[in-house]
C-alpha cells in the first residue's frame, strides 16, 4: 500500500461531507496513471479514516453527511486502492461517486440499490433465525400470540415505500401498525376483538408518530368485510402490502366469539375463512404488490396437521402468486419453556418433532 504523502497532491480540499468528497473522488478520477490515482485515493481515505476515528455517535450523523456510512465509504475507497490496473481504480471511483450522487430505487421500496451493499440487516435468505424480539418501540409482548416486531419491519422496509398505505387483517395488538409508524407508512388494522384493539391503541398511542402517518383501527370480521367499503372510510382505493397473521386455527383460543377464526369448528371451515380475507385482499392491494401470511402447523390426535400449506394453497387459490417460503425460529415462551424437558421426552417416545418454526408466506397479486 502506498503512504499518503499530502506534499505530492495539490488543492486539495479537506472531506467533510457528500459534496467534498465528490470533489475529492473526481479530481481522483482524473488522474491518468496508477501511482497518482493511488496516492489521491489513499489521501481520502485516510481522511475518512479519521473521521471514523473521531465520531463518538454510532455514526448517523456522518451517514447524513456523507448519504453513506463512514465503513461502507472506507470499504469502497479501499477496494478502488487495492485495483491492480488504473483502469479499474477508475471503474471503482465512478462506480462510487455515482452511488454517492444518484438514486436507483425499485417499483415496491424505498431502498437504493446504488448502496446495496449497505443494506446488511435486510434478510434475504428463506431461513430466519430471530434469537431476540426487538423490544425497541411501543410494542407489548404481553399479547399472547402476537409476533416479533422484526416480521413486520422486514417486510415493510422490502415491499413498501414511506406514506404508502398496508392492511393488516388480523392486527392483533397493533405489531404491525408500530412498526408502520416508526417507518413512515399509513396502515388499517382489522380485529374481532375490541380489547386486542384497546390495547393496540395504548400501544400506538406511545410510539412517536415522527412521519405523521396514519394509524387505524378496525372492529370487524376481516372474512365478512367489503375491503372497498372500507378503504373508502379512509379515502383511498388500494393498499401496497397486506399481513396476515391469523390465529394457528385453536392451538390459542383469542376469544369466545364464534366468527374468532381460532374457533372454527374444522380445518375447512378455518380455510375457508382465509379464502375469503386473501379474495377480499386480492380486490384492493395494487397489481405486481405483495401479501405476507405468517402461520404455523399443528398437531391434531398423533398427526401433523401441515395448516401453513393448506392455508398457502387457499391463498392461491384467490388468484395470488407464491414468491417465497420462508421457514422462521419460534421465539420459546416462558410457559413452554418449563415444558421443554416434557416435550422431548414425549418426542423421543413419540417419534415426532417439537415446533420450532413457523412460516412466512409471500404472495404477489
Ligand atoms: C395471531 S393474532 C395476531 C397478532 C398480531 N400480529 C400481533 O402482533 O399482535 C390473531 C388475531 O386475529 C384475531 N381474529 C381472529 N378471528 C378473526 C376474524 N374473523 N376477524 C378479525 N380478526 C380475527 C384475533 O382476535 C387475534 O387478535
Amino acid at each position: 500500500m502506498l503512504d499518503f504523502d499530502r506534499s505530492l497532491i495539490s488543492n486539495r480540499e479537506e472531506v467533510t461531507n457528500r459534496d467534498s468528497l465528490v470533489i475529492e473522488l473526481k479530481r481522483a478520477e482524473t488522474k491518468a496513471d496508477i501511482k497518482s490515482i493511488k496516492q489521491e485515493i489513499t489521501g481520502i481515505l485516510s481522511e475518512v479514516k479519521q473521521l471514523s476515528k473521531n465520531t463518538d455517535t454510532n455514526g448517523e450523523e456522518e451517514q447524513a453527511k456523507f448519504g453513506m456510512s463512514l465503513n461502507s465509504l472506507i470499504e469502497n475507497l479501499q477496494q478502488a486502492l487495492d485495483a491492480y490496473s488504473l483502469e479499474r481504480a477508475k471503474y471503482y471511483l465512478s462506480r462510487l461517486i455515482k452511488s454517492l450522487t444518484t438514486e436507483k430505487t425499485g417499483k415496491f421500496n424505498d431502498l437504493d440499490m446504488n448502496r446495496w451493499k449497505e443494506y446488511n440487516d435486510i434478510i434475504t435468505d428463506s431461513l430466519w433465525i430471530m434469537e431476540k424480539r426487538d423490544r425497541t418501540g411501543a410494542h407489548n409482548a404481553g399479547y399472547w400470540g402476537n409476533f416479533i416486531p422484526q416480521i413486520p419491519q422486514q417486510l415493510l422496509r422490502r415491499y413498501t415505500k414511506k406514506n404508502e398505505w398496508v392492511l393488516d387483517t388480523f392486527a392483533g395488538s397493533g405489531t404491525t401498525l408500530i412498526e408502520c409508524q416508526r417507518l413512515g407508512r399509513n396502515a388499517i388494522g382489522i380485529d374481532l376483538s375490541n380489547e386486542a384493539l384497546d390495547s393496540a391503541r395504548l400501544n400506538i398511542s406511545k410510539e412517536n408518530n415522527v412521519y405523521n402517518t396514519k394509524a387505524e383501527l378496525f372492529n370487524a370480521d376481516s372474512t365478512k368485510l367489503n375491503y372497498r367499503e372500507l378503504l373508502g372510510k379512509f379515502n383511498i382505493d388500494s393498499v401496497q402490502l397486506v399481513i396476515m397473521h391469523p390465529p394457528y386455527w385453536d392451538i390459542i383460543k383469542f376469544s369466545e366469539d364464534e366468527r374468532d377464526l381460532s374457533n372454527a369448528p374444522t380445518a375447512d371451515s378455518f380455510l375457508s375463512g382465509i379464502r375469503q380475507i386473501a379474495e377480499g385482499a386480492h380486490q384492493v392491494l395494487d397489481k405486481g404488490r405483495f401479501l405476507a401470511m405468517v402461520i404455523g402447523d399443528k398437531y391434531s390426535k398423533g398427526e401433523w396437521i401441515p395448516l401453513g400449506f393448506y392455508a398457502m394453497s387457499e391463498i392461491m387459490k384467490a388468484g395470488f402468486k407464491l414468491k417465497s417460503t420462508i421457514v422462521k425460529n419460534f421465539d420459546v415462551t416462558k410457559a413452554k419453556q418449563s415444558q421443554q424437558e416434557l416435550w422431548r421426552y414425549r418426542a423421543l417416545l413419540g417419534g415426532f418433532y417439537v415446533f420450532k418454526h413457523e412460516y412466512i408466506f409471500l404472495f404477489e397479486r
